[in-house]
Order: C-alpha cells, then sequence, then structure tokens
C-alpha cells in the first residue's frame, strides 16, 4: 500500500514509499484495530519534518511515514476488541507511551523521559497511508454527527489539554473565577482553543496581524469572540483597553511573540504556551520588569505538548458543543483539499506557500 514519507535528516524529501497492509494480527492481545484512511490533515510540524528540522525513521526503516492527524473508518477488530466495531467512524491518538510511570498509567503526553514516540512524527510512522492498525487503547470513536470535521480531532485534542491543564493547575487558587482570555495567533490551535474557552463561558480576544475581514477573523466572531488586530490594536494597548488577561493561550508559532505575551498577563493568570519552535531565533527581553511582575503577581507559565485519549474525548465533546452553539463555523477551518496520497507534492506546496490556508488535508479515500 502507497503511503506519503520522508527520509529524515534530508530536507524536501517527501516521496511516496510502498508498506505491507498491517494486521489486526500485529497487535499481540487481540485488542487490534485495523482502521482504513479517510482523511489526514497536515501541519507546521509535517513541514518542519520534510526541511529536517527535527523527525525519525522507525528502527529498521530508512524513511518515516507522515501524518498525525488521521480520521478513517473501523474495518476490522481483533477479537478482544470491546468497544469498537467494523464502520465506526475513528481518529487516533498520537504519541505511544515511553517507560516513565506517567506512560504506564495513560499520561504519555507527560511522558518524563526525553524520548517520544509519535505516530508520524518521531520512531513511529504515521497515518498518511491506505490504513493502520492500532491497540484500541489509542483509538478514539468519532460520533456519526461530526464527520464532516474529520481532521480537526487531533487539533482539537491540543487545545483541549492546553486548557484542561491551566484550569487543573489553577487548582492552586482555591477559587477561580477567570473573566477574560487572549489567544495569541488565529491559526487552527488558535481558533479551536477560542472554543473551547468559549465553552467555559470567558470572555475571548482573538489576536492576529491581519485586519478585519479575513477568514480567521470571520470564524473568531462566528465563535462569539472579539477579533483583534494587532497591527491596528497592538497587544498591549488592548490589554490597557479591556485589562490584562486571566488566561493566555499562546499559538502563533513565534517565541518572541510568546516571551512578549508575559507582559499582558493579569495577577494570578496563566499563560500557556502552545507553539513548537523549531528554529533558533533569539529576542530581547525586559526582563528585570517581567520578573518583577510575575513575582509580584503570583503568575504561571505553562508548557504543553500533545494530548491523550482524555483529552480526544474532551475535543470531541467541545466540538459537539461548538456545533450547537456556533453551527458551520468550525469546517471552515478545513480550507486547502488535497485529492489523493499521490498529490504529495501539492500538499507540501500548500503547507510552504499558502500563508492562508488555515488546514491543509489529504483526501485519501472516500467513504
Ligand atoms: C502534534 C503533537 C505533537 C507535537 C510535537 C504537534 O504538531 O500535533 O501531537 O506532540 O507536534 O511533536
Ligand atoms: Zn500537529
Amino acid at each position: 500500500m502507497k503511503a506519503i514519507a520522508v527520509r529524515p535528516g534530508e530536507p524536501d524529501s517527501a516521496h511516496i514509499a510502498d508498506l505491507e497492509k498491517p494486521t489486526v494480527e500485529s497487535i499481540p492481545d487481540g485488542k487490534g484495530v485495523l482502521v482504513r484512511v479517510l482523511k489526514v490533515g497536515v501541519d507546521a510540524t509535517d513541514k518542519e519534518i520534510n526541511e529536517a528540522l527535527y523527525g525519525n525513521s522507525p528502527p529498521g526503516y530508512d524513511f518515516l511515514v507522515l501524518g498525525h492527524e488521521s480520521f478513517g473508518i473501523v474495518e476490522e477488530v481483533g477479537p478482544n476488541v470491546t468497544d469498537l466495531k467494523p464502520g465506526d467512524y475513528v481518529t487516533a491518538t498520537v504519541r505511544r507511551p515511553g517507560g516513565s510511570i506517567y506512560d504506564t498509567i495513560g499520561t504519555y503526553d507527560m511522558t518524563s523521559e526525553e524520548v517520544y514516540y509519535e505516530r508520524g512524527i518521531n520512531l513511529l510512522h504515521g497515518y498518511l497511508t491506505e490504513y493502520f492498525v492500532d491497540h484500541q487503547d489509542y483509538i478514539v470513536r468519532v460520533p456519526p454527527g461530526l464527520k464532516h470535521l474529520h481532521v480537526l480531532m487531533e487539533p482539537m485534542s491540543i487545545a483541549a489539554k492546553a486548557v484542561e491543564q491551566a484550569y487543573e493547575i489553577q487548582r492552586r487558587m482555591k477559587v477561580w473565577r477567570p473573566e477574560r482570555a487572549f489567544v495569541l495567533g488565529a491559526g487552527q490551535i488558535g481558533l479551536l482553543s477560542t472554543l473551547v474557552l468559549k465553552s467555559k463561558g470567558l470572555d475571548v480576544y482573538t489576536l492576529a496581524r491581519s485586519a478585519r475581514g479575513t477568514l480567521n477573523s470571520q470564524i473568531v466572531e462566528g465563535l462569539g469572540a472579539t477579533y483583534v488586530s494587532t497591527s491596528e490594536r497592538p497587544l498591549e494597548q488592548l490589554a490597557e483597553e479591556v485589562g490584562k488577561a486571566d488566561i493566555i493561550i499562546e499559538a502563533t508559532g513565534s517565541s518572541a511573540i510568546a516571551f512578549n505575551s508575559m507582559n499582558v498577563l493579569g495577577h494570578n493568570g496563566v499563560l500557556v504556551w502552545t507553539s513548537i519552535t523549531g528554529g533558533d531565533r533569539k529576542t530581547e527581553v525586559p526582563s528585570d520588569k517581567i520578573n518583577l511582575d510575575w513575582v509580584l503577581g503570583n503568575k504561571l507559565l505553562l508548557g504543553t505538548v500533545n494530548a491523550n485519549r482524555t483529552h480526544f474525548e474532551q475535543g470531541i465533546r467541545d466540538l459537539a458543543y461548538g456545533e450547537v452553539m456556533y453551527p458551520g463555523q468550525v469546517e471552515r477551518i478545513l480550507t486547502n483539499p488535497v485529492d489523493g496520497l499521490e498529490n504529495f507534492a501539492e500538499m507540501i506546496r500548500l503547507l510552504v506557500e499558502e500563508k492562508s490556508a488555515l488546514k491543509v488535508w489529504v483526501n485519501v479515500a472516500d467513504e
């Protein structure tokens, strides 16, 4: 079967690889699930792996199959699979457990080991292929009523985890009543985080550079949040006008903005960093001022990566809420389809060149 793969370490090496179709028997305890892939989303991570900034092949291979945002249909299940059946729509988590205690209790997204195993990213093949098999523990059912949002399940799990982690850590406050959220960046993670924060009843300001009128700004407003163009109303000005934020989700992909956002967090607030910055840029920060403000304001900085099964499940509930409250908005994120695995060059071109693409995804097969 065909797959879109790269040779890690070699820039711009995307190509079609050939793989054997996996079987449910390859999972030892009878809990294997064979999934026929329908659609796979790609993001900056795939772009940077193709640029050879990171990513490693599985042992025994000189290529890595890309793709970590999966959507498919169950084709066959092993004899001991209890809660999935052929015909179910599903997505799959990305990371697989290592050996730390966090890995053994299902929170592999919090592994304390340096080496992590992620399908389509590091040491494990991804989903940009025709079929995949995995243990039922990593396969998450998608309700049929959300199948039109297909590849957004994984990005949504990232947003759900980011917000959940913030609420978890704010238990230090005994009572935490956040009112105002800033979301920095109106790409897929920014938009999906906007929805998660709206579902919690916050007043959400989502910021991006472009003037109002772009699709991103329309989706933000469609989700009941306020879109702020930073070229017209810089972050500091917004904070002066409406007050500092109780929670900030940073998802711009810029480490300079990540540091800069430390200036607009309110007392007792939490700043969540989600950007994966593969480069080596340096930036100057007013360290005395930030240090003083953060100490005097009991402020918190939280990094978050990946997501486990519970975040996928929570993200799916949040998407369902979104469809009820703001019908038709979230699917507008699915901007750029690519038809078939063989069109991998177009997939890469869109990732590299199409700056306005909110989501590039490959239609691997029709149902
Ligand atoms: C993925 C995460 C992953 C992270 C780091 C992101 O693009 O969505 O699942 O943990 O990259 O590899
Ligand atoms: Zn990703």
